[in-house]
């Protein structure tokens, strides 16, 4: 399968068409920012393990009955995923309070949540991802009430996979983004999960393996995505 023509830059990666109509690649970059790209740099190697990470996960959540746009890895850096159209809707799911909910509701950082959290932000970078209820979801006609059921629950049950998931390679899912895609008429899990959407926290030392390494500037960032793609892969 060939990359045909770039459809689609984001931040961390790059979609293309291919010969097959239905079918695109993601290519992973190892380009990474935070707060809305006011931050920048490059992780070495990231693309190639989020690549890697992301196709482990994807496998995993296919196994448990979870519909993705996952195909197949084509390469260090690329995926065959199908063509969904993406719901402008990021679907944050919360066990433990982390990043901006401990600003938004002034909590101190690893507090423990009564229940699993969803929120969601319209996918806006000009207006930085807002944070948005299910009224403006249904209001701005980003998704209908059924999509946003179908969504919620499809978050929360992946919640649970990969709370699982992870916890076998000692590590705590405290957070993570979903994005999902329309696909013949079906609701499916798009994008990517890796230690870039997630936050995760290993089990014990409450060493931080993800992102937050490069959102502030806590060091040894490769080595932090390395550690998560060896337990991943082992
Ligand atoms: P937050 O605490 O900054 O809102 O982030 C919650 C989770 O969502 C965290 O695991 C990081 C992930 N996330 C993304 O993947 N992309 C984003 O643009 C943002 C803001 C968060
Ligand atoms: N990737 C996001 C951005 O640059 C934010 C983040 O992951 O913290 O906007």
């Amino acid at each position: 399968m060939q990359k045909l023509q770039s459809i689609y830059e984001g931040k961390a990666k790059v979609l293309y068409t291919t010969e097959d109509d239905g079918l695109l690649i993601q290519y992973f970059k190892d380009d990474a920012t935070a707060f809305n790209a006011q931050k920048k740099g490059t992780i070495h190697q990231k693309g190639i393990m989020n690549n890697r990470i992301a196709a482990k996960i994807f496998e995993y959540l296919s196994a448990q009955g979870i519909p993705t746009h996952f195909v197949k890895t084509l390469s260090d850096r690329e995926m065959l995923v199908k063509k969904v159209s993406i719901v402008p809707v990021e679907v944050i799911v919360r066990n433990r309070a982390a990043g901006s909910l401990c600003r938004f509701l002034g909590l101190a950082e690893g507090t423990a949540l009564a229940c699993p959290t969803l929120e969601f932000c319209y996918k806006n970078d000009a207006l930085g991802d807002p944070l948005i209820n299910e009224y403006h979801i249904r209001a701005l006609n980003l998704a209908t009430e059924g999509e946003i059921k179908e969504i919620s629950g499809m978050a929360l049950s992946i919640n649970e996979h990969l709370k699982n998931f992870f916890l076998k390679l000692n590590i705590e899912l405290i957070d993570f983004k979903l994005e999902f895609g329309r696909y013949n008429g079906q609701i499916i899990l798009a994008d990517e999960i890796s230690p870039d959407t997630c936050r995760l926290w290993e089990v014990g030392t409450g060493n931080k393996l993800d992102k937050d390494r490069f959102r502030r500037d806590l060091g040894n960032i490769e080595q932090a995505y390395q550690e998560v793609l060896r337990r991943v892969i082992q």
